[in-house]
């Protein structure tokens, strides 16, 4: 007979884990929904979203760096959590340049779906309005940083899936930026294919494929159709060309 999977309980709900699985990785797989940006189920964890953090007593944890263990109490919902997420959602709103209405990745961007779900209504902070560049050098790639959060999964995708150095994170803390991993600094001198991962795995609107923006009508798109906390995790990001 084989041995019951271990558990842990989310917010009082059984999660069963594997060995070495993190909080986030058990619970995805078992159709729960843990609020991320910066995870990826592909890549290891870079934790720099906090979008992820949960309670166990006393302490709050990242999910998605934090391993499963058995008979733990996971604690994802309370007042405290979702004013904290909204919080950080609002910042990252603030800290770029995002106008939903007008950005070809809405209804299919997560940062846009975690703050429906956390019950973002406003921006709350002072706009920042950085002055960041858009990069259109690329035949079939266009890079807008206005809506960069960070993230990471461009630069993990691209060294760790698709063997090139596309994308690098630079500089630190406020002045920490994306950077193009060519000499002139631009997209279109690098070796960037739109079929690459890297292309594709952005959660926002920063990397988008050239001439297909509205393929999919506003309304009809991923996060139009149900909450993103009902949805199953994408693994490979937008669709290849
Ligand atoms: S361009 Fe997209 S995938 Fe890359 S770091 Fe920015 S938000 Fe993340
Ligand atoms: S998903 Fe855990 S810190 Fe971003």
């Amino acid at each position: 007979m084989t041995p019951a999977a271990p558990l842990f309980l989310l917010d009082g709900h059984p999660v069963p884990f594997k060995p070495g699985e993190t909080l986030i990785e058990a619970a995805t797989r078992a159709g729960r929904h843990i609020p991320h940006l910066c995870w990826h189920p592909g890549f290891a964890p870079h934790g720099s979203c906090r979008l992820c953090m949960v309670a166990i007593g006393e302490r709050q944890l990242a999910a998605c760096s934090t391993a499963a263990e058995a008979g733990l109490e996971v604690r994802l919902h309370g007042e405290a959590l979702a004013a904290q997420r909204r919080t950080l959602l609002q910042l990252l709103f603030v800290e770029g340049n995002h106008f939903c209405p007008s950005c070809e990745r809405s209804g299919a961007c997560k940062l846009q779906a975690e703050a429906c779900e956390a019950g973002v209504e406003g921006p709350h902070f002072e706009q920042l309005y950085p002055d960041r560049p858009v990069d259109a050098s690329h035949p079939d790639v266009l890079l807008d940083l206005n809506r960069c959060i960070l993230c990471g999964l461009c630069v993990r995708a691209s060294a760790q899936h698709d063997g090139k150095a596309v994308f690098a994170l630079g500089g630190r803390g406020l002045g920490t930026q994306l950077v193009v991993g060519s000499a002139s600094g631009r997209l279109g001198d690098t070796d960037l294919a739109a079929s690459d991962l890297a292309a594709r795995i952005c959660p926002v609107g920063a990397i988008l494929p050239k001439r297909r923006g509205f393929a999919v009508p506003i309304g009809q798109r991923r996060y139009d159709a149900a909450p993103i906390s009902a949805l199953p995790e994408t693994d490979d990001g937008m669709p290849p060309p």
